[in-house]
């Protein structure tokens, strides 16, 4: 019997991960939602007895506590493995390259903040709120899900200059990763980073000028990839990445690995 907690469940990659995890009666799936209201994570939550649901904000370090106390009552005071999945980004500016970047202050902060808050800053209390936890836990797993848009060699194969808060949040994470890693290692606790590929979450219809952004993106990632076709389903991404934390041991802790387990084939 296993148990996982996973931050930012409400979608996307998150809620995949509860729904595949919850397929095995024997795992206890701990679901963190900013939000335990909304309709598709409760419903499934409803439809998996093993799923449990927790409010929980990482960017906020007293809610992410109590999350976690939440959760040591739910099983017993111990964890196996968990996700931190949460991520936002400030959408209205993810177009600019480092050169237009404002000369001021404010502007500046307000696009950093939301991949700071969440993958840095929540990185650090989401983990440190379940260490307790993981400690008293089997397995002994933290992955934080990064993106290989924090990759120098991508970023340079591919020419993509824009998403600059959300490439160097995840390239912080990643160097956290690191240290967590450095940090854990005697107590038998794995850290990695995981990206999970590009993955279509998307919810609604696209607009028109959604479809040219990804059309545009698929043609750079085709410089460093040429036979990639688009983005895969959340379904594939996280069958791929649960492998590969079941695949987790203190050799490759402090990495960033792909969904297909390596450190190059990041689609
Ligand atoms: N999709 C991709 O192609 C791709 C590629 C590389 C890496 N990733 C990474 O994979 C993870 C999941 O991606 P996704 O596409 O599934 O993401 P998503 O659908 O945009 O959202 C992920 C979750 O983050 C939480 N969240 C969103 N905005 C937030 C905010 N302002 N403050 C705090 N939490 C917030 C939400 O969870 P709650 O409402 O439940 O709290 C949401 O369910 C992210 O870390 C992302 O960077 C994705």
């Amino acid at each position: 019997m296993s148990s996982y907690a996973i931050t930012g469940a409400s979608k996307g990659i998150g809620r995949e991960f509860v729904r595949q995890l919850a397929t095995d009666p024997n795992n206890t799936v701990l679901a963190i939602v900013r939000n335990p209201g909304s309709p598709d994570i409760s419903e499934l939550a409803s439809q998996y007895p093993n799923v449990h649901l927790i409010a929980g904000d990482v960017r906020d370090p007293k809610s992410i506590l109590n999350t976690a106390s939440s959760a040591a009552a739910v099983t017993g005071g111990k964890l196996d493995v968990l996700i931190h999945n949460s991520n936002a980004v400030d959408a209205a500016t993810m177009s600019l390259n480092p050169s237009q970047i404002p000369f001021d202050s404010e502007a500046t902060r307000a696009i950093f903040e939301p991949p700071f808050s969440t993958a840095i800053y929540g990185g650090l209390w989401a983990t440190n709120a379940f260490l307790p936890l993981i400690q008293k836990g089997t397995q002994k797993k933290i992955v934080h899900i990064t993106s290989a848009m924090g990759d120098v060699d991508l970023i340079l194969g591919s020419g993509i200059s824009y998403a600059v808060a959300y490439s160097v949040a995840k390239a912080g994470m990643n160097i956290q990763v690191a240290k967590y890693a450095a940090e854990l290692a005697p107590q038998g606790i794995k850290v990695i980073g995981l990206s999970p590929g590009w993955v279509d979450t998307w919810e609604g219809e696209k607009s028109a000028a959604v479809v040219e952004g990804e059309n545009f993106m698929l043609k750079q990632f085709q410089s460093i990839v040429p036979s990639l076709e688009g983005q895969i389903q959340p379904g594939e991404s996280v069958s791929k990445a649960i492998k590969v934390i079941e695949n987790m041991d203190i050799k490759s802790s402090g990495l960033m690995l792909s969904h297909n387990g390596d450190r190059e084939n990041w689609f």
